[in-house]
């Protein structure tokens, strides 16, 4: 048996590995288009733990793997164990021991190490408050496989330095792309030094300036809910709107994770617009996801 594989934030991946999962990704996808089976992983399980909301996550993970033929189970932290305080790597230890490879939704990205650490099967990030890789994974897939290759591209981030800037600084120190952060004062990244390929901008004209991508996200994410009106109020200049995007490349595409808040992070004529492959990007989760479980489960089977 191989050594046990996560995907706990997006540099768990080498370059070589995330292009063989986007090869398998397209395969995948394809296969899944023209009604062929491809089932396997027949009879293994999946576990969902999800300690926040979700609509995308859950559905492509739980479709994803009935799709190639085995099945999951949902828990989370209100009506499981989790919520009433058994110790998370007791909760790993029985978890993995039941089911083939586990997926996390949680705040705490310390909270994921520790149950990986203490897991016997694969543990797949599923968003915390520090990373969402399954997303930029989805992004890129989609990037690659509407435009071409992500390698020397440009990509701009505006808004909140949240999870997906964090996912998206370490995906461009890996794939070689640039990626231009502007945040507002007081919500800048912290570890944009951990990374040659990623630059702060101060405004967000100067960062659209010769993007590909511009690519943003709400101003509170989950868990932050009470800053709501004060980030309204700092953010109100990193709007993505169409003057920000006739600021870019002529073929610049814009991308959010969604769910989207029309009017605030973004207009509704960009998100809307022909520019525009949010609805691309929520689908490839469900591809780029089954290729990944593929991976990470097959790649035990491997000597
Ligand atoms: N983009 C994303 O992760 O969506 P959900 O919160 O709906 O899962
Ligand atoms: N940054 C957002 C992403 C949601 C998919 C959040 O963490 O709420």
């Amino acid at each position: 048996m191989k050594e046990l594989k996560h995907f706990l934030r997006f540099s768990d991946l080498t370059r070589e590995e995330l292009e063989t999962l986007f090869k398998l990704t397209s395969e995948i996808k394809r296969k899944f288009k023209t009604f062929e089976r491809r089932q396997t992983l027949q009879d293994r399980t999946l576990v969902m733990v999800f300690e926040k909301s979700s609509t995308r996550t859950r559905l492509s993970f739980e479709l994803g793997i009935s799709q190639l033929g085995g099945s999951s189970v949902y828990l989370n932290t209100k009506d499981s164990q989790l919520g009433r305080g058994e110790p998370v790597a007791d909760s790993a230890r029985v978890i993995s021991r039941m089911c083939d490879i586990v997926m996390i939704r949680t705040f705490e990205q310390e909270m994921i190490e520790t149950f990986a650490y203490n897991s016997t099967v694969p543990v797949i990030n599923g968003l915390t408050d520090q990373h969402h890789p399954c997303q930029v994974l989805a992004d890129i897939f989609t990037f690659i496989e509407k435009i071409g290759p992500i390698r020397g591209a440009t990509v701009a981030w505006i808004g909140d330095s949240n999870n997906m800037c964090n996912s998206w600084i370490e995906a461009a120190s890996i794939l070689d792309f640039t990626l231009n952060i502007s945040s507002p004062p007081g919500y800048e990244p912290k570890n944009i030094s951990e990374s040659g390929n990623s630059k702060f901008f101060s405004t967000p004209e100067a960062a659209v300036r010769n993007a590909d991508i511009v690519t943003t996200d709400v101003w509170a994410s989950m868990g932050f809910e009470k800053e709501t009106s004060s980030r309204k109020l700092a953010f109100q200049k990193w709007q993505v709107n169409k003057t920000l995007m006739s600021q870019a490349s002529k073929n610049a595409i814009f991308m959010h994770c969604l769910p989207a808040h029309r009017g605030e992070e973004v207009t509704s004529e960009v998100i809307d617009g022909d520019q525009s492959l949010v609805w691309d990007e929520a689908e490839n989760r469900l591809h780029v996801q089954k290729a990944l479980m593929e991976t990470l489960l097959m790649g035990q089977l491997k000597n």
